[in-house]
């Protein structure tokens, strides 16, 4: 399975999503059955490094984030089966880039995922504090161990 998450810069939220969610695959032997990715919806930091801050986050937690920026394209759906977007703005953004219906029917929410916190997106971290890298960390956490039930479930891996 292709999967790809999707934030506004990629240096922040998709790019911890997609070191959180491949370090529970590793946890659970399920590496291999799948490719994990992510983008933004602007480009203004391609090629970067995440952001310093939720690289120390996430490497407390003992997640390492290599990822580099890069900005999602139309031809993304060619490649990916689930495009996973953190709030509402990347939802209607990357809507708008889909080819097809079938191709917009890919995208979905992160914060659908969540099912002990009552967010209904995954706030953007990057003029907050340190408590805002935490919380993305926890909301990340928690809607990865309920996304890779679910594929585990509909899939059976
Ligand atoms: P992200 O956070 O979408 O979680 O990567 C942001 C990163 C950069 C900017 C905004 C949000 N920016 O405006 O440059």
């Amino acid at each position: 399975m292709n999967l790809l998450f999707v934030c506004l810069g990629n240096i922040c939220r998709s790019p911890a999503a997609e070191a959180v969610f491949k370090h529970k695959l590793e946890e659970k032997k399920l590496s291999q059955y799948f490719f994990v990715d992510s983008a933004g919806t602007y480009g203004g930091h391609s090629g970067e490094l995440a952001d310093n801050r939720m690289r120390s986050a996430a490497s407390k937690r003992g997640i390492t984030l290599t990822h580099r920026s890069r900005k999602i394209t139309s031809s993304d759906f060619e490649k990916f089966d689930l495009i996973v977007v953190m709030d509402d703005y990347n939802y209607d953004d990357v809507c708008y880039l889909a080819p097809t219906i079938e191709d917009k029917n890919k995208v979905c929410k992160m914060a659908d995922f969540l099912k002990k916190s009552d967010f209904t997106y995954i706030p953007d971290p990057y003029y907050e504090g340190a408590e805002g890298f935490e919380l993305v960390l926890n909301l990340l956490e928690e809607s990865c161990e309920t996304l890779i039930e679910q594929l585990i479930k509909e899939h059976s891996f």
